[in-house]
């Protein structure tokens, strides 16, 4: 079971952060704790997951890159939806979030890369 050994509790410039009320939902099927109205990346960040999807032809895990929603790095399964930015996508208790594999499959059901 993940800790959330890397949560930031104190910050250098803002000093001790407030409390906040916790939620819990699964990663790969795995509890996890996050705080209510922060993004999916940061609880799983701070629960010390790193790889949040693999690229569909090389299978090269990435974790996050923008942040801000732009780049497609994070890109989730939530409850059964392929496609979910982690970064700009608020968690919520009971949700089932999952390693993205490639372009997700339901979008791309049938579809099959170009070899070479
Ligand atoms: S990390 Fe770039 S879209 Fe989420």
């Amino acid at each position: 079971m993940p800790s959330n050994a890397a949560r930031i509790v104190e910050h250098a410039a803002l000093g001790n952060l407030p409390a906040r009320p916790g939620v819990s939902f699964l990663y790969d099927g795995e509890p996890v704790q996050g705080h209510e109205g922060e993004p999916i990346a940061a609880a799983l960040l701070a629960a010390g997951f790193r790889v949040f999807r693999t690229m569909p032809r090389s299978g090269d895990a990435r974790g996050g890159y923008c942040m801000v929603g732009r780049c497609a790095d994070c890109l989730v399964v939530v409850d059964g939806v392929p496609n979910v930015p982690a970064c700009v996508t608020p968690v919520a208790s009971g949700i089932a979030v999952q390693t993205q594999h490639g372009r997700g499959e339901a979008e791309w059901a049938g579809f099959s890369e170009p070899s070479g």
